[in-house]
């Protein structure tokens, strides 16, 4: 099978890598958009307009039968649109784990840490009005301006990050939030800074693993045989930073390459 996956950047890799762990026979095609990263801080047009040529630029090259936008900023954009134009293609986006933390947190206090386009969205504001029906739960949002620049710079153990996400996450903290939900495919490359500022037992809920799961269900259901090599390229539209690369996939053998979208 081929599979095409994209992101703003880095953060997509971090589903990439949960993938790794569960799918095999498939040729993976990550594109990571860095010419127009961040996305979180543009317009839903904009985002929307580099979904859809990048999902072209997927099919005329690649011939891709599957499709993950590992982007919460992206899906928030353009799902709706992707599924409508794109409807023989498998597709799984990617949401904020509100659902998963809502149940996992003790204290009924809840972060959520996300791109300011996907808390204005209307997908996460349909996810917390679906919440209230579940349980009584008290949210911090924080739209965390900034940050992914820092990661894609590979600036996770730097002073600046570190006092970037403290500005943030102290309050939370003195409010005891318990559960921290990662709405950004980024921010679990930066879990261990996050863990020092609210303790190691702080919940962080991310949804790499939910989306690997959700692949193997679809594709076995388009008869995808879950054996053999998984192949990953890389090809990015700006620049990037090939030591996080490495970091996040574990691997050095991977063929990365720039990529005119
Ligand atoms: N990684 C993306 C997300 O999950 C967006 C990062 C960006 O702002 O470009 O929202």
């Amino acid at each position: 099978m081929k599979v095409g996956i994209f992101d703003s950047g880095l953060g997509g890799l971090t589903v990439v890598s949960a993938i790794q762990k569960v799918f095999k026979g498939a040729d993976i095609f990550y594109i990571a958009d860095t010419a127009y990263a961040p996305y979180g801080e543009k317009t839903p047009e904009q985002i929307l307009e580099r979904c859809d040529n990048i999902t072209e630029y997927l099919l005329k090259k690649h011939g891709i039968e599957a499709l993950i936008v590992a982007c919460n900023t992206a899906t928030s954009a353009a799902i709706v649109h992707l599924r409508n134009k794109f409807p023989f293609l498998i597709l799984v986006g990617t949401e904020p784990g509100i659902k998963p933390a809502v149940l996992a947190s003790k204290t009924s206090k809840i972060g959520v840490l996300a791109t300011p386009s996907t808390l204005k969205g209307n997908k996460y504001q349909d996810l917390v009005n679906e919440l209230a029906s579940i349980k009584q739960v008290e949210i911090y949002e924080q739209a965390c301006i900034g940050l992914v620049e820092q990661i894609e710079k590979g600036e996770i153990d730097s002073k600046k990050t570190f006092e970037m996400l403290e500005k943030w996450l102290s309050p939370m903290k003195n409010k005891n939030v318990d559960t921290i939900v990662l709405g950004c495919t980024h921010y679990p490359l930066v879990d261990s800074v996050i863990k020092k500022i609210m303790g190691k037992d702080v919940n962080l809920i991310e949804t790499g693993n939910a989306i690997a799961n959700r692949l193997l269900v679809l594709s076995s259901q388009k008869k995808h045989i879950n054996e053999g090599n998984l192949n990953i390229s890389v090809c990015y539209t700006g620049e990037i930073n090939m030591k996080m690369i490495e970091r996040i996939l574990k691997n050095k053998n991977i063929e990365v390459r720039n990529c005119k979208i």
